[in-house]
């Protein structure tokens, strides 16, 4: 009975130190699993919050001639808080208002630091709202954002590079004249790094914590928040190796593409709560491409280079194309053509056709206005004063393709400035 007893203690024992052993293994093989995770991929899975970002300005410290070049971009200046140097309208008056009808008109006006939206209708004052956010970099234009409470609607007024005016903001009608419009979380998601959702529910307009609200889209938006990354480069100033942060050149092409496609791929229907996804994420876990991009023939141009770029050969046919191939992420490269010329000629290295008309030089340094040639806007379009058409801004297509039309203009154009210098 006894020496029974003994043996089954026995056995009992080993099952439980065994068991023991294999959970310890385990954790231990789990916990270097998400080690290694954590050290690729520093946040993915976790909940994101505003203490694990340190903000761009941190990054000087080490990164100075990244940071300073950033620093002049079009994600730096997409958005900022409402102040003198960033409203890009005038508060001149004569110039500061703009009429919907007659006796209806909203005025743009300074109060000592402060800047408003004032409705009035027939001379009597009817709706006051600060301007507290600017949305834009005003290459095209810019659109003012103001906080009631805990919600942040969109402002009736908007400015139009184009022409240097105050214009009807876009997608809004001439009457009534709305001041209550509330600004999406995928508004902020595409122009800013973080904002602090409170209660997030996505059938109800969003609520946001204004202390915990991170403006630019900042370097931590594409490299995942950094805290960590600064605490522990700070702690190791010999270690050269970069840890716990994301590089999107060592990404897979889908997840380096998605880096982007979060802000550049037009519409989308939230899967998740908004600001979740980090770099190294999976776009299709937190995002469905909405019905609305699906119509063929919709050039949704806010925000769709990703959906554009993918018909073209030159995406289809390479296997490494992505946006990163023309575009340094933190240079401001606007406009300089010949340098985009370069990149294309990085794979279309042979020689161009001769094309009648043109020196082949002008051909080389150029390749943007005949295939990639401006194009109207239909989504960042704005109604000015007293017009009933709106204006289309004119966007650069990623259909990149030949545009027999484009060449014509371009040669037209070519020879009319030889005339003119001669
Ligand atoms: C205390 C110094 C320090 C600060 C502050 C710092 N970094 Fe770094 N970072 C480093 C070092 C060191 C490396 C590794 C060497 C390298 O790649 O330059 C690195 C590497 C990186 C890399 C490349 C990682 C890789 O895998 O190739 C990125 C991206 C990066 N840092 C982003 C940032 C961002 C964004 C910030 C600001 C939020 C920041 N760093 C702040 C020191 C710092
Ligand atoms: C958080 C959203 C977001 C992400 C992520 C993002 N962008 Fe942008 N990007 C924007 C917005 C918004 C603008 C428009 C800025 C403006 O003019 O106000 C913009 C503008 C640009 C421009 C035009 C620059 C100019 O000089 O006018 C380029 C090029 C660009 N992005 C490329 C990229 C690339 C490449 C990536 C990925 C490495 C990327 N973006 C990631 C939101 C984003
Ligand atoms: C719009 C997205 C975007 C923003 C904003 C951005 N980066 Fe990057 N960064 C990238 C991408 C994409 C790469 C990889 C480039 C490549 O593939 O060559 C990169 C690479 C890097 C690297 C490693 C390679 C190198 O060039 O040394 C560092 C360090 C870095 N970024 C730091 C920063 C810092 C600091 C900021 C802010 C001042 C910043 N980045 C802002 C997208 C971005
Ligand atoms: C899907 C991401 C996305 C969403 C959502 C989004 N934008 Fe944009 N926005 C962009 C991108 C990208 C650009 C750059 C131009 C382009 O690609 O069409 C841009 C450009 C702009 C511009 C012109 C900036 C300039 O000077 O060229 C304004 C103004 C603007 N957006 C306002 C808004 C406002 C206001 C909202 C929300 C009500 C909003 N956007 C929603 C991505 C987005
Ligand atoms: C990563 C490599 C790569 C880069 C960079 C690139 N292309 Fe292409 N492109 C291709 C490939 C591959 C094809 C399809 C095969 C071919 O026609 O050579 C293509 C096709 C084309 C075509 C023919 C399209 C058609 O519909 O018939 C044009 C035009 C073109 N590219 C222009 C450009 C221009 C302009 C640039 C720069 C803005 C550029 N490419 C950058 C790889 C590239
Ligand atoms: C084959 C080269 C090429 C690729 C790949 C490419 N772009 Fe561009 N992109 C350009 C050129 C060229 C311009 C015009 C730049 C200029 O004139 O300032 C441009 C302009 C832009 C602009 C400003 C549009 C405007 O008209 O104001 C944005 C935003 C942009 N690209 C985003 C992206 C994103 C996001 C990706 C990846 C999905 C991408 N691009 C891939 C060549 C490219
Ligand atoms: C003046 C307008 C113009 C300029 C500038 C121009 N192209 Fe073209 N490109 C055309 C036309 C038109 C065609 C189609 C007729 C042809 O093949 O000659 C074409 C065809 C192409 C093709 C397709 C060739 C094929 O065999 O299908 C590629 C690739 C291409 N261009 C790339 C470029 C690159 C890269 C540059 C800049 C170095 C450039 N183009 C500059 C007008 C232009």
């Amino acid at each position: 009975m006894r020496s029974v007893y003994l043996y089954k203690r026995t056995f009992i024992i080993s099952i439980t130190l065994v068991s023991i052993l294999i959970v310890f293994t385990k954790c231990i093989n789990n916990q270097n699993k998400k080690q290694e995770q954590k050290e690729e991929n520093v946040l993915t899975g976790s909940v994101i919050t505003y203490d694990q970002f340190a903000g761009s300005e941190t990054c000087a410290k080490c990164h100075q001639s990244i940071t300073d070049n950033y620093f002049h971009t079009a994600h730096f200046y997409t958005s900022q808080n409402a102040a003198e140097q960033s409203i890009k309208g005038s508060f001149i008056h004569g110039k500061n208002s703009f009429t919907y009808d007659v006796g209806k008109i909203v005025s743009l006006e300074k109060k000592q630091d402060s800047f408003y939206q004032v409705y009035y209708y027939k001379g009597k004052e009817v709706v006051r709202r600060r301007f507290d956010i600017v949305i834009g970099s005003g290459t095209n234009g810019q659109t003012y954002l103001s906080w009631i409470g805990n919600h942040i609607i969109e402002l009736p007024v908007s400015y139009f590079t184009q022409v240097h005016q105050w214009a009807n903001s876009p997608g809004y009608p001439l009457s009534p004249i709305i001041f209550n419009r509330p600004v999406t979380a995928r508004c902020l998601e595409c122009h800013a790094t973080f904002a602090q959702a409170i209660n997030y529910n996505p059938d109800i307009p969003p609520m946001f914590d204004s202390s915990k609200m991170i403006l630019t889209v900042g370097c931590e938006k594409c490299h995942g928040p950094a805290a960590q990354h600064v605490a522990y480069e700070e702690q190791h100033p010999n270690d050269s190796i970069g840890k716990f942060i994301v590089n999107p050149a060592k990404l897979t092409r889908q997840l380096s593409l998605d880096v982007c496609a979060l802000c550049h791929s037009g519409r989308l229907d939230e899967l998740k709560p908004p600001f979740q996804f980090i770099p190294g994420d999976s776009l299709n876990d937190f995002y469905t491409s909405s019905d609305v991009s699906k119509k063929a023939g919709v050039m949704d141009v806010h925000g769709n280079q990703l959906g554009v770029l993918s018909a073209s050969k030159c995406f289809q046919l390479s296997k490494t194309m992505t946006c990163v191939t023309c575009h340094d992420p933190h240079t401001n490269e606007r406009n300089n053509t010949t340098l985009f010329s370069q990149r294309c000629q990085s794979c279309h290295t042979n020689q161009h056709k001769a094309i009648e008309g043109l020196p082949d030089d002008v051909v080389k340094n150029n390749c943007i206005d005949c295939h990639m040639p401006l194009q109207e806007s239909t989504s960042i379009s704005f109604l000015l004063q007293n017009k009933t058409q709106p204006v289309n801004a004119m966007m650069r297509t990623h259909y990149i393709t030949v545009y027999n039309d484009e060449t014509k203009k371009f040669i037209k154009q070519y020879t009319s400035s030889q005339k003119k210098k001669l």
